[in-house]
């Protein structure tokens, strides 16, 4: 194999995949000392001239200061070849091409026939169902490992959900885990265009998402104990983390259904292409303990009047994203009809350092799972709190999350199912990502655990 990389970030010359670029240099080995698996890395795009800016820019940012182990590499997604050429250079593609509606099968289909791992950063629902219904078979049978949203969408939503889940302890049972996101900076939070045409493209085409999913098979649905809660007001006020809320229509729900309906059919998990006896107890132990909710995402705020900013924006999001003018008039001046949140040109590295994000999951459930099969409609009696925190979550903890499931695909392919096309959640779920997450600065902690009123 000639040119040989670990790793290939495609889109690395995008506003995200710079930071991914500079992410991957923390983890690049080129130390006899160093007992990192990611020895070579390719950056890959459309342009060499601006792959090679990114690098620059990705060095003067880091401590890693020898660039003989990356490889610049022209691949665009509109030319076959040029995919088919890359997969033959690399064990896994990391894709920041979006949105992953317009650009992302060809990438998708060429991982697939060569058989090699595929993740991305998508948050697109429409996106990571089609590849599911289109090329899960192919995959398996090729052994190429198919991963959509490993970044902020949707794996701290997949692992802090299972975090609460596995703080019930029997007989103890969850019934529902409301996750609250909150944004928090001393500058302005702003989101890149990418992100933005990727939301307002969802929108346009959210008919092809609903026909995709009645031309599926149902997927099996998890046995909940209790009643599945109420739709609540549009406006919540959570006491608890002080915070009011809305609902925020990202994946995030979407994938950890994705990923409890994955484990209602296989209620071990996913075997590993080569598993150890010791990881298949491991698996099973960590399926075990985790206990299928209702689950919803709210996007929260101190300030209720930063809640009717939120919802503001929402329905412009949503109005004109389904109106040909419409979305011209909001991707060609994002910033006015986003009142701020989405720019052309991105945050600013100070914008981006200075923001953080808590998200609080309040799980309600049962202090045994007898009082919820008692009688139809009994409430919940029991409360756990749990938060997942960290840095920015685009352009900091996306890459973060992005490098870390990269590791473990180096250091521990032989625990992952051999292919097929998955959320993240059931195939790293098992694994060490929690604990690198945590040393990589995203938390994971328990806040309270209280029995309800009636
Ligand atoms: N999961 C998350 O939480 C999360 C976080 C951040 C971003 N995202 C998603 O990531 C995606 C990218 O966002 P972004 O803000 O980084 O967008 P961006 O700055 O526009 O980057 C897009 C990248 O795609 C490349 N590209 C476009 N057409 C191409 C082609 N034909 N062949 C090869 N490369 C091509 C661009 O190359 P050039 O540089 O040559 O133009 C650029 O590198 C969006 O879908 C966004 O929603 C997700």
């Amino acid at each position: 194999m000639a040119n040989s990389c670990d790793v290939v970030i495609l889109g690395a010359s995008g506003f995200t995949g710079k930071y991914v670029v500079r992410e991957a240099l923390k983890f690049l080995n080129t130390t006899s000392s160093s007992t990192s698996p990611l020895i070579t890395l390719g950056l890959a795009g459309r342009n060499p001239t601006k792959l090679s800016e990114t690098l620059k820019w990705a060095l003067s940012n880091s401590e890693f200061q020898n660039p003989d182990s990356i490889s610049i590499i022209k691949a665009d997604v509109s030319d076959p070849s040029s995919l088919k050429d890359l997969c033959s250079k690399t064990k896994l593609i990391l894709n920041c091409v979006g949105p992953f509606r317009l650009y992302g099968e060809p990438v998708v289909s060429a991982c697939v026939e060569a058989g090699c791992d595929y993740f991305d950063i998508c948050g697109e629902p429409e996106f990571m169902e089609k590849m599911e219904a289109v090329y899960h078979q192919k995959a398996v049978e090729n052994g190429s490992l198919l991963i959509s949203a490993c970044g902020f969408d949707s794996v701290p939503a997949e692992l802090g959900f299972m975090f609460n889940s596995k703080q019930w302890e029997a007989p103890a049972v969850p019934n529902r885990v409301e996750a609250y996101l909150s944004l928090e900076s001393d500058k302005r939070i702003v989101g890149n265009f990418g992100t933005l045409e990727s939301a307002v493209l969802g929108i346009a085409n959210v008919d092809q998402l609903q026909a995709l999913r009645k031309s599926r098979p149902r997927r099996a649905r998890p046995v909940i104990p209790g009643p599945p809660p109420s739709k609540g007001p549009l406006i919540e006020h959570q006491k608890n983390v002080g915070l009011w809320a809305v609902k925020l229509p990202s994946a995030d729900a979407i994938v950890v259904r994705r990923t409890l309906s994955t484990l209602t059919e296989n209620p071990h998990g996913l075997s590993g292409v080569s598993e150890s006896d010791e990881h298949i107890e491991k698996r099973k132990n960590f399926w075990q303990a985790v206990k299928p909710a209702h689950f919803g995402v709210k996007l929260g705020s101190k300030s209720l009047f930063s809640i009717f900013r939120y919802i503001m924006v929402g329905v412009n999001i949503g109005l004109l994203g389904s109106l040909n003018i419409g979305r011209w008039l909001i991707l060609k001046f994002p910033s006015i009809f986003t009142l701020g949140w989405f720019r052309k040109k991105g945050p600013s590295e100070e914008e981006v350092e200075s923001a953080t994000f808590k998200m609080w999951f309040v799980g309600q459930g049962y202090s045994s799972a007898n009082l919820a099969s008692q009688e139809a409609n009994s409430k919940p009696d029991t409360e756990i709190i749990t938060r997942v925190m960290g840095p920015e979550i685009g352009y900091l903890t996306t890459p973060i999350i992005l490098l870390q499931c990269a590791l473990i695909v180096l250091s521990q392919r032989k625990n992952l199912p051999k292919g097929g096309v998955f959320p993240p959640g059931i195939v790293f779920g098992p694994t060490d990502l929690q604990e690198r997450l945590q040393q990589n600065g995203i938390s994971f902690d328990v806040i309270s655990k209280n029995a309800l009123s009636s």
